[in-house]
């Protein structure tokens, strides 16, 4: 059978993860969350005391970190770190990071690099306007702001990290303005991708939505 990329881009917390890898596991596909790779990046430049307002120091660090995939988690040289990249030192900086050429440069090759065989449903800021322009399926997924801080809320709470709704909000606020006013790989939504709101619906609802788009685009010729 054919196999597909599907992208899907949009604001922080509109659920683009938590679709993206169920979409995946009903297609029988690789689901690769491009942002935990921007966190693991901003995690290791963290934990090592660079600079990070410094560009030369951060690229001069980038060929020290491998990240790699073990199923669903994410290891930065061979560690798990699944949950310390949700932390807010991480939250705070990854949007100061991902802003750095020369670490986009890198994550985008390794991306590009696991899609090359298609069959991959990845989740983003930039995939479907840099990572993969000729996606198959491109969806930009937008929800209200308060909706989008009480889902983080709760998806924190479930990995043991508790912070207020404010902190929450205010954090998803400066990440969506850095995000998308920066010079390299802004987040916008890419001409041809379908826009989904998802304040009003479900997270079964988003699923099956984009599965039924995928199947379609899967059997056309
Ligand atoms: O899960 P959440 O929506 O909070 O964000 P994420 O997908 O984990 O991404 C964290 C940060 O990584 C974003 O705020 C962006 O700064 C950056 N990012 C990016 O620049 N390009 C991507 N393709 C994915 C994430």
């Amino acid at each position: 059978m054919k196999k597909i990329v599907i992208a899907i881009d949009g604001y922080s917390a509109c659920g683009k993860s938590s679709t993206a890898k169920q979409v995946a596991a009903r297609l029988g596909y690789t689901f690769i969350d491009s942002g935990a790779m921007y966190r693991a990046v901003t995690l290791f430049l963290l934990n090592n005391d660079v600079n990070l307002e410094d560009a030369e120091q951060v690229e001069n660090h980038l060929d020290q970190l491998e990240i790699k995939f073990d199923g669903d988690s994410i290891l930065l040289n061979g560690d798990n770190v699944d949950t310390a990249i949700r932390t807010k030192p991480v939250n705070e900086n990854v949007s100061i990071v991902s802003a750095i050429s020369s670490v986009r440069r890198k994550m985008v090759n390794q991306q590009q690099s696991i899609g090359k065989d298609k069959g991959v449903v990845m989740d983003g800021r930039d995939i479907g306007t840099v990572v993969f322009p000729d996606a198959e399926l491109k969806v930009f997924m937008t929800a209200e702001m308060s909706i989008r801080a009480k889902r983080r809320q709760k998806e924190l709470l479930e990995k043991g990290i508790e912070e207020t709704l404010e902190s929450i909000e205010r954090n998803l606020e400066e990440r969506d303005e850095v995000d998308s006013t920066r010079e390299d790989s802004p987040l916008m939504k890419a001409d041809d991708a379908l826009e989904i709101d998802t304040t009003h619906i479900t997270l079964e609802e988003q699923i099956t939505q984009i599965e039924q788009l995928a199947k379609e685009k899967i059997n056309e010729d």
